[in-house]
């Protein structure tokens, strides 16, 4: 078995910045509701003619260019997303070939929110079983394609954004991937979905006039869900690794509610200054919030080489995943 680590990172957020200002200008909100309920000052949108894959590629090539290699080396692409551009074929198609990584396979991987932690596991995995050297992960989503901007309860919550990371496999010292800690429950599908435009529901005359394409969230159901399984994959994945959170370096959350962070942050009794959260800029990006906020730790000093890391999510699904390794860059 070989060990896998994370050897560069690169994010991309378009130019164009949606804040609580301009929001209270489309539903009936204000700017204290919104950062006392969630944390969120502003967020990224997507212009117009920007898709999922034109993010992508600009957070690929950053990481590229930081690791100074060309897409040609690259082995497989693994895009996160629900937000593809189109249902097939995969955005991870597009990118490979905008890329130009002749040599490379690659899929989408469907998780929302947890997108990236379970595209971290399986890219891990992929470099550790000695077939695939260099793996390019890329967590990347347009939520405002799919938001409602008339539904002050989810519009307010959502922003695009893309981060792209090469897993490689370790040198002599270094410890890279460590341990996961996934699992689904799908008993909580209702309560966080875009009910049209997959075989179930596909897209009617009907289902544009009710709205169905965008997303419909049940908000209270997924705070409490999400507050006590995120803590609930940190707590049980540092136990099995004879851990404790004396241990960790930095945690690094999926940005969904400051609130829910905080709380998770608090039961693990992990010191605020070592848990990252950038979600006041960006809003819940789904699957971009962990590589984001991961370049922001580095950027303000709490992520430094050497350092033990905890990636945590939880999204739709529900999907909950948590991620232990060892930060080499
Ligand atoms: O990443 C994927 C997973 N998603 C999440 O983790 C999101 C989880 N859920 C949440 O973050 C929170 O539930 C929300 C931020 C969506 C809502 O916060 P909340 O504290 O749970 O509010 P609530 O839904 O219980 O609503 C409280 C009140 C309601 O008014 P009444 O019924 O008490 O009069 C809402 O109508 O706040 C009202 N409200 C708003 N008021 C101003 C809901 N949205 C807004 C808003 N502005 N945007």
């Amino acid at each position: 078995m070989f060990k896998a680590k994370i050897s560069a990172l690169g994010c991309y957020t378009p130019p164009g910045v949606l804040t609580n200002q301009d929001l209270e200008k489309m539903v009936d909100t204000n700017n204290q509701w919104i950062v006392e309920r969630t944390g969120i000052v502003e967020r990224h949108i997507a212009p117009p003619e920007m898709a999922t894959s034109d993010m992508a590629v600009e957070a690929a090539r950053a990481a590229l260019d930081q690791r100074g290699i060309d897409a040609s080396e690259l082995d497989a692409i693994i895009v996160c997303t629900v937000t593809p551009d189109m249902l097939f074929p995969a955005t991870a198609c597009l990118v490979q070939d905008r890329l130009g990584a002749k040599r490379a396979w690659g899929f989408d991987l469907v998780a929302a929110c947890s997108g990236f932690i379970y595209g971290l596991t399986t890219a891990a995995h992929l470099v550790s079983m000695g077939s695939h050297k260099k793996v390019l992960l890329i967590g990347a989503d347009t939520m405002s394609r799919i938001i409602d901007y008339t539904d002050r309860s989810t519009c307010i919550l959502f922003g695009d954004g893309a981060g792209a990371v090469l897993i490689e496999p370790t040198v002599e010292g270094e410890t890279g991937f460590i341990d996961f800690h996934n699992l689904v429950d799908g008993s909580g599908g209702d309560y966080l979905k875009q009910p049209a435009g997959g075989s179930r529901m596909p897209a009617t005359q009907e289902t544009v006039e009710k709205r169905l394409h965008f997303v419909k969230q049940d908000g209270a159901q997924v705070f409490k869900y999400a507050t006590r399984k995120m803590f609930e994959s940190c707590r049980d994945l540092l136990a099995r690794n004879n851990l404790t959170v004396a241990d960790v370096g930095a945690f690094i959350p999926h940005q969904a509610n400051r609130r829910i962070i905080t709380a998770a942050a608090e039961r693990l009794g992990i010191s605020c200054d070592k848990v990252i959260i950038d979600i006041d800029r960006y809003g819940n990006t789904t699957a971009a919030t962990i590589p984001l906020a991961t370049r922001d730790a580095l950027l303000c000093g709490k992520l430094k080489k050497g350092d033990l890391v905890v990636f945590a999510a939880v999204g739709a699904g529900y999907t909950v995943g948590a991620n232990l390794w060892r930060w080499e860059m």
